[in-house]
């Protein structure tokens, strides 16, 4: 059975990851940070008692900034594929805090590239880059296309990019980039533009919210449905050499436009609630993100099976289930 190590098992990507993994017949061991609420919602579904038989998830108390504790949980389990999706992944966040992202975005990398080189095991190495690296450099971005980062989080990400590529080539190592443009999903993290939108449009239709402030509405971002971007993660990690890939949908669109389309959804007028806090502007803004993924096409048989128009429609139909599950759910705690 193989066996696969996840960092940032609980967020988006890791929770979609895993399942993929679990159903691919995997043995899975994620690396989940001490939180003092729970921190684990996207991947509960998955989780079993380990003292059950045949248990395939494990779950790991760690955090990026631990070295000692990355080489031991490596020695340990010997894994065949680690996937790094582990950081501090919100860009305008980084800019706030740039210190902690750059130790567990960048650094982060290292003492788990260390971790696998120290322990001298044989793993294929995953490593989540991002199309925030390109920054200003114009579209379409591809394998080929210069970084240019514009944030903290995008220089951490170019260091990440570049350790893993200098793994390869100084150690032999098997490490591979994903440069991976956004992607979205009903599990995307509450404050990125999409699921913040989505959000609050369904909180808006049942009257339980009158406003939504947002940034910059023309920004635009080449956005795809995030289980087909982890399902290209492991293809990336099956091919025969390790290489560095783009994955995107070829489409770009402006945040004005899925916030317009989300709202049509459920017949409601954006100009009516949407109001612009300059809180939200970054101090230096990636104004236009467009992938060529044609090398992932080519080499991994990698193509995207969600539209825009499809994952705007399913983004809001889950946030307006979630509200109205959590709304009965209240209903049925407060008759007990
Ligand atoms: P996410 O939802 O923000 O998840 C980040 C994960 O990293 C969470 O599990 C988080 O744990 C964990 N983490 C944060 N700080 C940590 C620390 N100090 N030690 C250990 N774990 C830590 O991100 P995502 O959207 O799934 O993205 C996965 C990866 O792909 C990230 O590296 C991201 O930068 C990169 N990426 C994402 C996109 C995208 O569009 N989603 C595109 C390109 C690249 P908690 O749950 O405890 O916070
Ligand atoms: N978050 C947020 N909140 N973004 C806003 C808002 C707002 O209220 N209003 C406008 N925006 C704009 C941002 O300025 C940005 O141009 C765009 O919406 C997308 O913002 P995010 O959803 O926060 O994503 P991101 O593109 O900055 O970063 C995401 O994608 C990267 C890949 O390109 C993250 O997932 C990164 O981790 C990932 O690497």
């Amino acid at each position: 059975m193989p066996r696969a190590l996840v960092t940032g098992i609980t967020g988006q990507d890791g929770s979609y990851l895993a399942e993929q993994l679990l159903d691919r017949g995997y043995e899975v061991h994620g690396l989940i940070r001490r939180s003092a609420s729970f921190n684990t919602d996207r991947i509960d579904h998955l989780y079993r008692d380990p003292h059950e038989e045949g248990v395939r998830l494990f779950l790991h108390h760690a955090d990026l900034s631990e070295a000692g504790r990355l080489v031991k949980l490596i020695y340990e389990l010997q894994p065949d594929e680690v996937y790094h999706l582990g950081a501090q992944s919100h860009v305008r966040v980084s800019f706030d805090i740039p210190e902690y992202t750059a130790d567990i975005t960048g650094m982060g990398t290292i003492r788990l590239l260390e971790a696998i080189r120290e322990s001298g095991v044989q793993t294929r190495y995953y490593q989540a880059s991002s199309s925030e690296m390109f920054g200003t450099a114009p579209p379409p971005q591809s394998e080929a296309t210069p970084f240019h980062p514009r944030s903290p989080y995008g220089c951490a990400k170019v260091m990440s990019f570049w350790l893993a590529v200098n793994y390869r080539e100084s150690y032999g190592m098997f490490c591979a980039n994903g440069v991976l443009f956004n992607h979205e999903s009903p599990r995307r993290g509450e404050t990125f533009v999409t699921r913040k939108i989505t959000r609050a449009l369904a909180r808006v239709k049942a009257g339980l919210q009158e406003h939504l402030y947002l940034g910059n509405l023309d920004a635009c971002r080449d956005w795809g449905y995030a289980p087909d971007y982890t399902d290209a993660m492991w293809r990336i990690l099956q091919a025969d050499e390790p290489e560095d890939f783009v994955i995107a949908t070829g489409e770009t669109h402006s945040v004005r436009e899925f916030l317009q389309l989300a709202s049509e959804h459920l017949e409601l007028d954006p100009d009516e609630f949407v109001r612009i806090d300059e809180r939200y502007y970054r101090p230096a803004e990636v104004d236009v993100l467009l992938g060529d993924a044609a090398k992932a096409r080519a080499k991994l048989g990698w193509e995207p099976t969600v539209t825009f128009e499809e994952l705007v429609r399913v983004m809001v139909d889950a946030d307006v289930k979630l509200l109205d599950d959590q709304l009965s759910g209240r209903a049925v705690r407060l008759s007990e």
